[in-house]
Parts: C-alpha cells; structure tokens; sequence
C-alpha cells in the first residue's frame, strides 16, 4: 500500500521524458542557454527533455550546460573525451535516451525549434518512424544560413545520393530530425560515428524500412561562433555514399584508406622525380627517399581523414607515423611476396601486380588499425 502510494506520487513529480531532444555541442558555449530557453518556450506543455552531447569543447560548452542541468533536471549533459564527431554524439545521445521519441538539432540556433511540437505531433499520431525537417521542400528555404558555395555543394551531395543510394530525401543532409527511439536503436550499430551524414546513414541502412515525412523549414543564421563542417567532412561524405553503394561490403574506412594509398603513389612519384633530377640521388637511394615521402603523406592524410576520430597529436602523431613506417615495410614484403608467387608466367604481370598491391594494402589496413591507430 505504501509503495504504491509512493510510487504514484514519483510519478506526479517526475513525469518521464516522452521527448528527448539531443543537442550535439562543440563549442557553444554561447548558443546553449538560448537554446535550451527556446526549447523551453517552444515545447510547453509537452515532457521533454534534453540531453547535450558535448565533446569536451575547448570554450567550456560541458560546465555552461551542467550549470543549466543543476537547476534544471530536464537538461542532461553526456562529455566525451578523446573523440570529435557530430554523428558519433548524435547516436550517443540517441541511446541515453529511454523516451519514446527522440529528436536532433543543432545547438547553435540553425535550426527552427518551433518545429518540433509539430514533429512530434506526426509520431504521434500517424504510423511515420522519421520526421525529417527539410530545407529543400516546398515552403521550405535555404535561407541565408548557408553560402553560395555550400548551398551549391549541398545540391550535389543531394543529388548523389538520390542516384546512388535511391534515397528519395529532398535533403539528406539534415542534421534536424526526430525518430521513434526503437528505430533509432535498431539502426545504431550501423551506423558510422564519423562525419556529419547520419540523416543519410540512418535512412540508407534501413534499406526502406522506414516510413518517412518531411516538413519545410528555414535554416537561420549563425549567431554566436562558428560552423565545423570542413571540405574533410566532404571527403567522408563521398566515402559513406560509396561504401554504401558497394552494399556495405566495403567499410568506409578501408575505402578512405585505399583512396590515401592511391594519392600516395602519386606523391612517390612526384618525389621520385625530384630526388632523381633536382637531387641527382642514384635510383636506388632515390626510390627509398621517395618511398619514405609516400609513407608519410599516407600517414598524415590517414591521420586527418581516415582516422579523424582516432586523430593522433603531438608525441603520439611521431609515434604513431614510426609504427606506421614499420607497418608498411611488411606491406612491402607481403606485396613482393603475393605477387612473385601468382607470377608464373610474363603475360599474368597485371594480376601478380594488382593481386601484390591489394595483399599489400589489405595487410596495411588491418596492421595500421591495430598498431598505429589503436581504439581508445
Ligand atoms: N559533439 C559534437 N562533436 N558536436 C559537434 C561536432 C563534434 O565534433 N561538430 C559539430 N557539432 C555540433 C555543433 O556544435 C552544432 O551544434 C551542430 O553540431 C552543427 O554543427 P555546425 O558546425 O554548426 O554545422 P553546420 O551549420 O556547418 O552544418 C549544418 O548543415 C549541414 C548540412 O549542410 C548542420 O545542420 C549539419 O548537421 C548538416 O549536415
Ligand atoms: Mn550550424
């Protein structure tokens, strides 16, 4: 009988979150306490709460927002350290929810906050799982959030990925969506933690299982800081549309790795050249110089783009190139190795080749991931 009574009455005072809105934050420490105020104003009468992914910000956007949760207990805040990564806190913040409904948006006022009720309203009366808010359909405006050169980008990007992936969004890019938290759940362990498309990821991995609206919006202008979408969050962009247009098979990882690997044959022989004709080095001398400039070309972009989560710094960055170097000169060997076994013949000198360069790759990329690039 007690219990019951107390039970009832927690209930009465802690009404759980039937909304979590996730707010991915770096560097925001301005923007915050605005935004969780328009939350506030915009989502009367309706239990919500939110939850700010912080990736321990330079500008102490973690202490802003904490200080905001110890007087406000709708507010949570999650701080990561040693990772960078708007998809990866968007899925984090995904799963510390227990709401049957959650929502993305920006922490930096972009995005159009009035929105949600009306989000929220379509979940909750009609059998749609995402509710997209688009900046491309109709009532919907580009406003004067985005430069001319992104918002031309952008239309590319778009329309690369209707073609290769038969996503029908009008704008996959969105980072302002809300979905059935079951939904969420299921897709998480699919999705790719890197980059800024996890609106694509999401809807490209639910291979159309998902039933999906979209409602216009208009993309506001930065107030406060900067944006951190980067021409290297571009690159990756293009990595996930391949990969997932190669049905997956592919990670996108290995295929960041292999693009790398590519450039750096043109680095090598670009260097090549130089040592031969600038630095008369002999051939010999020569091809290892230049291989050692490949190397660490490789290294670098790898460091920036491929393993932009598991960036190396400073100490760590010369470490980590060494252990690549040593890496690499196994490849080497296991490329020489593959390839004069399948040589048998003059005419098979492609396939030895091509069979070398891959065994070569393949053993760089599962070495490197485990010795040069080591999770956590
Ligand atoms: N936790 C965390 N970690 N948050 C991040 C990170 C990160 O590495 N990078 C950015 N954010 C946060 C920002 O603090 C902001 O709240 C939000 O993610 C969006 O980042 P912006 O840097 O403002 O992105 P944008 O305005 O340039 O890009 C917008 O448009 C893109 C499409 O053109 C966003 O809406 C993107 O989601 C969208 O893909
Ligand atoms: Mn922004």
């Amino acid at each position: 009988m007690i219990d019951k009574v107390s039970v009832e009455a927690e209930e009465a005072v802690w009404p759980s979150a039937e909304l979590s809105v996730i707010l991915p934050t770096f560097n925001e420490a301005e923007n915050i306490p605005i935004v969780i105020g328009l939350l506030d104003e915009a989502l009367h009468g309706i239990a919500w709460e939110a939850i700010v992914v912080d990736d321990n910000s330079p500008d102490g956007t973690a202490d802003v927002a904490r200080d905001i949760a110890s007087r406000d207990p709708r507010v949570r805040v999650i701080r990561r350290f040693g990772r960078r990564g708007l998809s990866g806190a968007c899925i984090e913040g995904m799963l510390a929810s227990s709401a049957p409904y959650v929502a993305v948006m920006d922490a930096d006022l972009q995005h159009d906050e009035t929105l949600l009720p009306r989000m929220l309203q379509e979940l909750r009366h009609t059998d749609t799982d995402l509710v997209v808010a688009s900046r491309k359909v109709e009532g919907g405006d580009i406003g004067s959030g985005l430069s001319s050169f992104r918002a031309w980008g952008s239309n590319v990007a778009n329309r690369l990925a209707q073609k290769l992936l038969n996503v029908s969004l009008s704008d996959p890019m969105s980072g302002f969506f809300m979905i059935r938290r079951e939904k969420a759940e299921a897709l998480a362990p699919k999705l790719s933690a890197q980059g800024f498309k996890i609106l694509l990821d999401m809807v490209s991995s639910a291979k159309g299982r998902l039933k999906i609206r979209e409602l216009p919006f208009t993309f506001r202008e930065r107030q406060h800081g900067e944006s951190k979408l980067d021409t290297l969050v571009t690159l990756d962009y293009f990595g996930l549309l391949l990969a997932k247009y190669a049905g997956d098979v592919i990670s996108v990882r290995f295929l960041m790795f292999g693009l790398v690997g590519a450039s750096g044959l043109f680095v090598h022989l670009i260097a090549l050249r130089l040592f031969l004709v600038v630095g008369s080095f002999e051939f010999n001398l020569a091809q290892t110089a230049a291989s050692f400039v490949a190397m660490t070309s490789n290294f670098f972009l790898n460091n920036q783009l491929t393993y932009r989560d598991r960036r190396l710094r400073g100490f760590k960055a010369i470490q980590g190139l060494l252990t690549f170097y040593a890496v690499c000169s196994v490849g080497v060997l296991a490329n020489v190795g593959v390839a004069s076994l399948i040589y048998t013949e003059p005419s098979y000198w492609w396939f030895a080749g091509a069979s070398g360069a891959i065994m070569g790759a393949v053993w760089n990329y599962a070495a490197s991931s485990a010795l040069t690039w080591r999770k956590g």
